[in-house]
């Protein structure tokens, strides 16, 4: 008998195709609210998490510990000892999925050791049909499998495990809700993720987030503001406005004329020291909020803009609705309104079809565009989008000769963008000891610059400091403290 006949509980499996619906339907707002019968499920235990993936993905991370914690858990420094175990997963490519595969591989033998251990699943591959087959088929020592819809749903999966002793499989695909109230346990006491919206209507034809997310909601401005301002009364220095495409944030809300500039101007007036915001879809970046990151003082000179391709077809089979030139046009804006500003990009190299030729225009708009920074992937097939059914005739050689050719032109935008600071004197908010190099503190400025600099002061941590740069290679720049 397979594991699917014998012993899961609360059967709700994924379906790529229920998850592309966007049906008109307004979005459910959830308040968070302990049940009374669960105060005290995890009473004398301890609970881990590992995440993956982006930073909506540890900003969940942070909202799984923090119901965890009103429920009793208490954090454990060590997954070996831990009573539950979640792993928090992306499934953006296929690389992401592997490694979630051998940590379960790991946590199998440590399952053996302490058989009451809980471990759950949980983030973007559960939505995945084929992945959450496998986990019920293959990985039978996995006791919880949930998705991106349902983390206030934990509680009721764990007393599920305790009182049935089987799998509890509830993957949601819908088009999701918003969850508000939900406690936190935030990993810095100085930097705050701050969600905005969710989902995203994309559907760029390579991704798989549209599916695993659901549709593209924005929270409202006032639990927006709320938040922020609560974590201005606590101290915090810099927040992260996050979304999967943030520039779309208020369209879904009364008539949408309150859109992501203003957000950005009211956000602004609360007087947080920086706010930063990640990722805006180049379509979705008007002149309200190119203006509202050049004339609000708390708004960083440093946009994470994702172009994906330099080439016009391949921007066209991509889905991403816009081509090269009108990129550029908002790239030139960005530097007429804010000379200073560093911008950084998302590249996918060896699109199915994309010829050496259009690569090339990719390589041409890195050093166009003056991009000091890249996140660069191989495409990688998600079974469920269009792209993965598309004719790929490029080498899997050749497109790690193209990847390799492609990160020449980054590094080298990395390098100038850290060289045009030596001799400039810039705040560094203080994140720690640096990981490289002797009695050295690291943070990061305001165009978002990894800076190491001479120093041991524990207490300079979560505070700003002045540093004189000196000396600048592709990864950081050094510089002294001034005084
Ligand atoms: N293959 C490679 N890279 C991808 N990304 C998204 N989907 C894929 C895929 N199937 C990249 C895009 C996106 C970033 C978060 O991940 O560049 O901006
Ligand atoms: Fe994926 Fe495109 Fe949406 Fe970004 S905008 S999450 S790449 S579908």
């Amino acid at each position: 008998m397979s594991k699917l006949d014998k012993d899961i509980e609360n059967m709700f499996l994924p379906s790529l195709k229920a998850a592309k619906l966007r049906k008109k339907m307004p979005t459910e707002t959830i308040k968070y609210e302990v049940e009374e019968k669960y105060k005290d499920l995890g009473k004398g235990k301890t609970y881990y998490i590992y995440t993956y993936g982006c930073q909506g993905n540890m900003a969940d991370s942070e909202i799984m510990a923090g119901i965890l914690e009103s429920v009793g858990y208490t954090l454990s420094n060590d997954p070996i000892d831990a009573d539950v175990v979640l792993l928090n997963t992306c499934a953006v490519r296929e690389n992401a999925e592997q490694r979630i595969w051998g940590v379960l591989g790991q946590l199998k033998g440590r399952k053996r050791l302490h058989p009451d251990m809980i471990i759950g699943i949980c983030g973007c591959m559960p939505q995945e049909e084929k992945a959450t087959n496998k986990l019920i088929n293959s990985y039978e020592f996995v006791d919880i499998v949930f998705g991106t819809h349902n983390r206030d749903h934990l509680p009721y999966l764990i007393s599920q495990v305790f009182e049935t002793r089987k799998t509890v499989v509830e993957v949601l695909s819908n088009e999701g809700s918003i969850l508000e109230c939900a406690p936190k346990r935030r990993e810095s006491t100085f930097k705050a993720w701050v969600h905005i919206m969710y989902g995203c209507d994309e559907f760029c034809t390579y991704c798989i987030v549209p599916y695993t997310r659901g549709k593209e909601r924005s929270r409202a401005k006032e639990d927006i503001l709320a938040e922020v301002k609560e974590l201005k009364e606590k101290g915090y220095k810099e927040i992260t406005l996050l979304g999967q495409n943030v520039n779309a944030y208020g369209k879904d809300l009364n008539d949408g004329s309150y859109t992501f500039g203003d957000l950005l101007v009211d956000i602004d007036k609360i007087g947080i020291d920086r706010v930063r915001f990640t990722s805006p879809h180049p379509r979705d970046m008007d002149e309200k909020a190119m203006q509202a990151m050049a004339n609000c003082k708390s708004v960083m000179p440093h946009l994470h803009f994702p172009v994906q391709s330099g080439n016009d077809r391949v921007l066209k089979i991509m889905n991403r609705k816009y081509t090269r030139k009108e990129y550029m046009d908002k790239i030139n804006r960005l530097y007429e309104l804010i000379p200073d500003i560093s911008i950084t990009t998302d590249i996918i190299v060896g699109f199915p079809g994309e010829t050496y030729e259009e690569f090339k225009d990719t390589v041409s708009l890195v050093k166009e565009a003056r991009f000091e920074g890249a996140y660069t992937f191989i495409y990688s097939p998600r079974e469920g989008t269009p792209a993965a059914i598309m004719d790929d005739p490029i080498s899997a050689e050749d497109k790690h000769k193209w990847f390799n050719e492609l990160c020449e032109a980054t590094n080298e935008g990395y390098l100038k963008g850290h060289e045009r600071f030596i001799g400039r004197e810039v705040e560094v908010l203080v994140e720690g000891p640096a990981k490289s190099g002797e009695n050295m503190m690291s943070g990061y400025t305001p165009n978002n610059k990894l800076t190491h600099f001479e120093s041991t002061d524990q207490s300079l941590i979560g505070k700003f400091v002045k540093v004189k740069i000196t000396k600048a290679n592709t990864w950081f720049m050094i510089g002294d403290l001034v005084e």
